[in-house]
């Protein structure tokens, strides 16, 4: 079986890191997400991969290098200027895809702990055009919510129901096996929504499956939800690990990767991911926080809740409140101090204090 991951979006929410990177090769406790991805196919079976992206996600992705884990990597990639949607690039990569088998869709910017068996085993048991994984979530507003008879048959699908409207609190959680008969309600080269235009239509005629996925699940579409999201792996994996350092104070769960330099008195956690490279001088706290590699943090700055960019220079001092987003490269100079929800952009200095929480260009 075929896996295609759609992965040409903006990540418009998750600006302004997702300025110089998508969504799928944010890392997740320092692992791209993609990579994550190819992993769990590689585990499951599923040896050949199709990257429905843009130009740039392309060069990006390819720029980064990450492990394949055995998979055979292809690219379709969605016409300059013409971002094809969700439906669209399936389309597009209809050669690729074959017209023989069923073949698996992954929305680029989920992590989750599923087993591609189950939901395949109930795409050929129940003969159907569209089998959709599901997963219970509290607020289906900003999903594609679904309701579903007691035979897994879907009788209705609703992108982003208005807040309070929603039937169930069962969403699409962006993973599908889908036949290549599917490929037929697509229209060619133009912009086409699965979740509005085609999951309606295999609704109404009876063909399209639910299958409810228990585990871990995420969309790390927002801020929060990408720092929730290694939160949520940081405590499932990384409970036990000891860092040899005794002036160095580690609260759990932490995450450090490889050539980090820390100073004296520095507290890391609870909850911190510090990627490669990263300088952290003395009595610094980093709290909640992911801070993506070869950054700088210099002497007494804190930085609690936030997302900090590849390559960021924070200098002495410096307060970084809670929902910060700071690009990469940016520098935010000695005793600055950000308020909540400041967010930075690539390459932007910053040497005064910031008392709107704007994005900064
Ligand atoms: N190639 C390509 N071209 N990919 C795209 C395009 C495009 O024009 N637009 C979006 N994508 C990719 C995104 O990169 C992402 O991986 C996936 O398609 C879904 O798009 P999002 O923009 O992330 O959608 P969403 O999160 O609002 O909603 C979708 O995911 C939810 C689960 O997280 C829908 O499928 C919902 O129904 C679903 O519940
Ligand atoms: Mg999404």
């Amino acid at each position: 079986m075929k896996a295609l991951i759609l992965a040409g979006g903006f990540g418009t929410r998750l600006r302004p890191i997702s300025c110089s990177r998508p969504k799928t090769l944010f890392p997740i406790v320092n692992k791209p997400l993609l990579e994550g991805i190819f992993e769990r196919l590689s585990e499951n079976n599923i040896m050949e991969a199709i990257m429905a992206v843009n130009s740039l996600t392309e060069f990006y992705i390819r720029k980064q290098k990450i492990r394949k884990h055995g998979l055979k990597v292809r690219y379709s990639i969605d016409p300059p200027k013409t971002p094809l949607g969700t439906a669209g690039p399936i389309k597009n990569a209809e050669k690729l895809i074959g017209k023989t088998d069923s073949f698996l869709v992954l929305n680029g910017d989920i992590f989750a702990d599923i087993k591609y068996k189950e939901i395949i085993k109930t795409h050929k048991e129940k003969k159907a055009l569209a089998t959709i994984a599901l997963h219970e979530v509290k607020d289906p507003s900003r999903y594609g919510c679904v309701e579903i008879t007691e035979d897994k048959r879907i009788k209705k699908f609703i992108e982003k129901p208005k807040k309070g409207s929603a039937p169930t609190n069962l969403i699409n959680a962006g993973i599908y096996v889908l036949d290549p008969k599917v490929l037929q309600y697509i229209e060619k080269s133009k912009s086409v929504s699965m979740e509005r235009e085609i999951f309606p239509k295999l609704v109404e005629e009876k063909k399209m499956f639910g299958h409810c996925m228990q585990g871990l699940w995420i969309d790390i579409g927002k801020p929060t939800e990408y720092l929730e999201a290694n939160k949520i792996l940081l405590k499932a994996h990384y409970n036990n690990k000891k860092y040899d350092n005794k002036n160095l104070k580690i609260k759990n769960y932490v995450a450090i990767d490889t050539g980090v330099k820390i100073g004296e008195k520095t507290v890391i956690g609870p909850y911190a991911v510090i990627g490669k490279q990263v300088a952290i001088g003395k009595n610094v706290q980093i709290i909640e926080s992911v801070i993506l590699s070869d950054a700088e943090i210099q002497d007494g700055s804190k930085i609690n809740g936030s997302i900090i960019g590849e390559g960021v220079f924070i200098g002495k001092n410096v307060k970084i409140g809670n929902g910060c987003i700071i690009g990469d490269c940016a520098k935010i100079r000695d005793n600055v101090s950000l308020p909540e929800g400041a967010a930075v952009c690539p390459g932007k200095e910053i040497s005064e204090n910031i008392l709107k929480s704007n994005i900064v260009c």
